[in-house]
């Protein structure tokens, strides 16, 4: 690979939106970062250029056979101007594991991660600083070779697009209402569930259309097997406070090994708050809501950090946890985890980069 990263600023600037517009996701940055991969020459012409569309062969295996890998992360701006990146090496390091899953080739680790520094500096200025604001940071890869062959593509294009961003969630954090998904399943053992990968997503949402029409944020997953173990929530992983334990689903190979609940797991053994990774059978978290002993949930993704879990429908029973209120200790958790990223809690872990 040809590590001479080129650049070629915008000459013109896009207005920046206003803190209380930003939602998640919806504006992007005025420049991108881009490499290409054939072949014969492996990964090469890494280049951050104006933020631009993209043309395609529509025979690119990408749009026919979902050969695709991503990541999300973020950048934070501290109340005395530095730039922080929160665990951006695992990031790297879960993309070359996705690659692998999806035949893609592996990337140089540490040179994207210089890319994506140099990328971030150049649009520094789009780094919000109101609180619960920060800059999303989303690399991707796609299969570019125009070939309806299926088989693992001859080319390639990685990008990564920055997006400064709010809440996930409209309501902030604000418990939400969940619907335990009996019909649908997420992922299956041996399959893609561990990869970041876009079927995974696109094979989630007619679940979450569904619960959605029902008045729910969004769909408990069970394991594609038995439909009775806990693996997600939504988009992200899951955590239970049961009895004063914290509880979460064991990586089982079909559960992505989020970097977020990595470091809510580590914060609590750091805390000294009792956490174990296991299989959680659904019925065994309605009894403990029976018999008074379930206190809190909450999912952990990059995106929504903590999202409280204030209401579980599973079959016909409906679960109120916490009165329907943010938990103690995921409030604790939110607030220490996005001070750690945003620079005004003292980092311990040496996560910040
Ligand atoms: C995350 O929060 O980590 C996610 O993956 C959500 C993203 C797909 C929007």
């Amino acid at each position: 690979m040809t590590n001479n990263l080129e650049i070629t600023l915008s000459t013109s600037k896009k207005t920046k939106p206003q803190p209380d517009q930003l939602g998640f996701g919806k504006y992007f940055t005025d420049h991108m970062f881009i490499m290409d991969y054939a072949t014969e020459q492996g990964w090469h012409s890494p280049r951050i250029v104006p933020y631009q569309p993209i043309t395609l062969d529509p025979a690119a295996k990408v749009f026919h056979y979902g050969q695709t890998v991503f990541e999300g992360l973020k950048a934070y701006r501290t109340s005395d101007n530095r730039i922080l990146l929160f665990r951006p090496g695992k990031n790297f390091e879960r993309l070359n594991h996705s690659n692998n899953r999806l035949s893609i080739p592996p990337i140089d680790e540490n040179f994207l991660l210089d890319a994506l520094k140099k990328l971030v500096e150049v649009d520094q200025d789009w780094i919000p600083s109101a609180e619960g604001t920060s800059l999303y940071i989303r690399p991707f890869i796609i299969s570019t070779e125009a070939a309806l062959g299926v088989a693992p593509s001859h080319n390639y294009q990685f990008m990564i697009i920055l997006s400064p961003v709010g809440s996930y969630y409209a309501e902030g954090i604000h418990p939400v209402k969940i619907n335990v998904e009996n019909h649908f399943v997420r992922a299956v053992p041996g399959g893609t569930g561990a990869a970041k990968t876009a079927g995974n997503y696109a094979a989630g949402l007619k679940a979450q259309e569904v619960a959605s029409d029902r008045g729910y944020s969004q769909v408990l997953w069970l394991d594609g097997v038995e439909r009775k173990y806990i693996e997600e929530v939504g988009s992200m992983n899951v955590f239970f406070k049961i009895n004063g334990e914290v509880v979460t689903p064991v990586l089982n190979g079909s559960i992505l090994d989020g970097i977020t609940r990595n470091s809510v797991i580590t914060l609590l053994k750091h805390w000294g708050v009792p956490v174990v990774e296991r299989k959680l059978a659904i019925d065994e978290l309605y009894n403990s809501y029976v018999n008074g002993t379930l206190e809190e949930a909450f999912g952990t993704g990059t995106a929504a950090v903590i999202s409280p879990i204030g209401e579980l429908f599973w079959d016909t029973h409906q679960m109120k946890i916490n009165q329907g209120q943010t938990g103690e200790l995921s409030k604790r958790v939110y607030d220490t985890l996005t001070g750690i990223q945003n620079g005004t809690v003292a980092d311990p872990f040496g996560w910040v980069v």
